[in-house]
């Protein structure tokens, strides 16, 4: 699909249901002893296929009014599946599923997915959920297909070894069926998403510093939820609105949690315009997630440095930081972002090669890249290799660029924000 240079985007859209959210919801209303509605579930493939691993497990899911209602079997109570559970494209599921699934005294589960799923890693979950005494199996001891079988786990001291939310939250919930109480320190703070669902579900979890305890209940209350808009999703817009010359956007309830706005932070200090009610960065754990419009508006960027304390807080924003950076005077550096490279594709080789493709000035380093900003982009083609934030990314470089940008495989956005390119539609006529 053709994404030509745009001439001012205006209008006011609201961002889609956050898929981070969406998913815990759904793994967490399966896991609860009362039936959870969920207002405002993201409907795209990865939340799709988490609802139908829930079905799978013994959950009724069904819809009510437009919400998503999960009727779960309880946290000790999933049934063993009658075949492979598909994940199909979503890592979140891949790598948080597993931490419930390992407590599941006597029950065996398959999880595999495409082949994207095949190539990413599993070993980060396996190493903790081990030591907590699961019976886990990999192909090459690290890559899906994963086999499980259920058994009783034990309460464990672990120190992430990545800055993973998804390991975290795979430790978490292991952590509500094993004996004893878990303690997870994170050296380098990630979204918290399931702790304040957890919190939310008057599960017992504090913070202290980097350190997350969580003991093991009897069972799980979530009650009611509401889902935020995503971010993530949010950002493409909202880069869209900062590069696009003429543009003033208004990009209607964003979560605005802290850990999910670093983007919007990085994007303040390369000088881009973008007015919201972000949330402080805070120790304390809060169950709610916060809410704000945002308002962007085109102006001039200048180049910023990004460092690896920081990545976790922006770690799928940074293709388009990359973006900015083309447009920003000076140069544009991300540390310490060798994460990037096992994400739904390799998206520092996929960031370097499709924006230089479109004319940029761009690196890779061993854990990120460098961008010198040229004044824009010429344009050209952006293969998006099957990875949704990489088509939005490429979309988006269309509307910016001197003379537009053909994106290969625009489809792939349908894994996170199904009404991406009628959303960019309506901005730009
Ligand atoms: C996610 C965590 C991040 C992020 C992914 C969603 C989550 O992955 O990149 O898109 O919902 O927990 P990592 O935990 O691998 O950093």
């Amino acid at each position: 699909m053709r994404f030509e240079p745009a001439e001012g985007l205006t209008g006011s859209i609201s961002a889609p249901a956050d898929k981070s959210i969406s998913h815990r919801a759904a793994l967490l209303g399966a896991m609860s002893s009362e039936p959870v509605r969920i207002e405002g579930y993201l409907h795209a493939a990865d939340t799709h296929s988490t609802l139908q691993a829930v079905a799978s497990l013994g959950a009724l899911v069904e819809t009510q009014d437009g919400a998503v209602v999960v009727r779960g079997t309880g946290l000790r109570e999933a049934l063993q599946p009658q075949s492979a559970i598909d994940v199909g494209n979503a890592g979140t599921l891949m790598r948080i599923l597993p931490g419930w699934l390992a407590t599941q005294d006597g029950r065996r589960f398959t999880l595999d997915g495409d082949a994207s799923i095949r190539r990413r890693p599993v070993d980060r979950i396996m190493d903790p959920l081990r030591e907590m005494g699961a019976q886990l199996r990999a192909r090459e001891q690290r890559f899906p297909p994963l086999h499980v079988s259920g058994t009783r786990l034990r309460a464990i001291t672990y120190e992430l070894k990545v800055p993973s939310a998804q390991v975290k939250s795979c430790v978490l919930l292991a952590a509500l069926a094993a004996d004893g109480a878990t303690t997870v320190i994170e050296p380098t703070r990630s979204r918290d998403h399931t702790e304040r669902m957890l919190l939310a579900a008057a599960a017992p979890i504090v913070r202290e510093g980097s350190r997350l305890t969580v003991a093991n209940v009897d069972e799980l209350l979530l009650g009611d939820l509401a889902i935020p808009g995503d971010p993530s999703s949010a950002a493409f817009l909202v880069a869209a609105g900062v590069l696009v010359h003429g543009s003033r956007l208004l990009i209607r309830d964003v979560g605005v949690n802290w850990t999910r706005t670093g983007f919007l932070r990085i994007l303040r200090r390369m000088r881009g315009i973008v007015l919201g009610d972000l949330e402080e960065k805070s120790d304390e754990l809060v169950p709610h997630e916060p809410v704000s419009d945002l308002d962007v508006a085109h102006g001039a960027l200048e180049g910023t440095v990004v460092e690896a304390d920081e990545v976790p807080l922006a770690i799928d924003e940074l293709p388009l930081v990359a973006l900015l950076g083309c447009f920003a005077e000076g140069e544009t550096l991300v540390r310490g972002a060798g994460e990037l490279r096992l994400k739904e594709s390799d998206r520092i080789a996929g960031v370097v090669d499709g924006l230089r493709g479109l004319g940029a000035d761009i690196e890779a380093t061993a854990d990120g890249f460098s961008v010198r900003g040229t004044d824009g982009l010429r344009g050209g083609t952006l293969d998006a290799r099957g990875d949704h934030r990489m088509a939005m990314m490429g979309a988006v470089a269309g509307l910016a660029s001197r003379e537009g940008v053909e994106v290969v495989g625009i489809d792939a956005a349908a894994v996170s924000y199904p009404s991406f390119v009628a959303d960019l539609q309506a901005v730009c006529s």
